[in-house]
């Protein structure tokens, strides 16, 4: 499945988005990518297919925030502890990433056109080195509307990332020490869900 599907939303989900558009809309959505193993276990199909199945209800969800108009989507879709399962589990995800980053790269006309931004987040040096290629040539640079996919992300990275570049701001004159933004109240964080298949 494409990241985002052309074509008219159904009746059902163009009645949904209405619904959901006539209230206060978020700016920035976060996922967690989550369940795909239960889901598989649930319905008797290979692990593998969970997660195929997984990143199908990420891209129908995607198609979704594009059509409400939410100008920035975070996906949190493999983190550095998720190394630490079955290397069998470990080989099947970096296929299916392999998958979807080279369509990623196909589908860089239509994301154009769309104006989407696509930034992707983590310690991307642990990855093989053909998805560290195939990331390098997917990431876009766009200012309508931004998609950040973190992959081999960890929270404890990216804390020590956000705090080294404060203090690098600090240091360059560009934030003051005292400041609301440095205070962390300059903006409040995404809401996130849960996505499962
Ligand atoms: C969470 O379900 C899912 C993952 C840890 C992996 C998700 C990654 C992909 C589908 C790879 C491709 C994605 C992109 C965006 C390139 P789980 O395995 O933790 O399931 P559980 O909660 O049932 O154990």
């Amino acid at each position: 499945m494409s990241w985002i599907r052309e074509g008219e939303l159904s009746i059902i989900e163009r009645f949904c988005a209405n619904i959901i558009k006539a209230g206060p809309m978020p700016k920035h959505v976060a996922f967690i990518m989550d369940g795909n193993r239960r889901y598989a276990q649930k319905c008797h199909v290979e692990r593998q297919q969970g997660h195929s199945q997984g990143f199908d209800k990420l891209a129908q969800t995607l198609r979704w925030c594009l059509n409400l108009g939410i100008r920035e989507v975070t996906v949190y879709a493999f983190s550095i502890e998720n190394f630490k399962r079955s290397k069998e589990e470990v080989d099947g995800l970096m296929d299916l990433a392999r998958q979807k980053f080279s369509r990623l790269l196909e589908e860089q006309e239509n994301l154009k056109k769309h104006g989407v931004c696509i930034r992707v987040l983590g310690d991307l040096p642990l990855l093989p080195v053909d998805i560290q290629e195939l990331i390098a040539q997917a990431v876009l640079f766009n200012k309508l509307c931004f998609l950040n996919v973190c992959f081999a992300y960890t929270s404890r990275h990216e804390i020590s990332n956000a705090v080294r570049e404060m203090a690098w701001g600090v240091e360059q004159g560009l934030l003051e020490p005292r400041s609301e933004l440095m205070a962390g109240c300059g903006s409040a964080p995404p809401p996130s869900f849960n996505l499962q298949p």
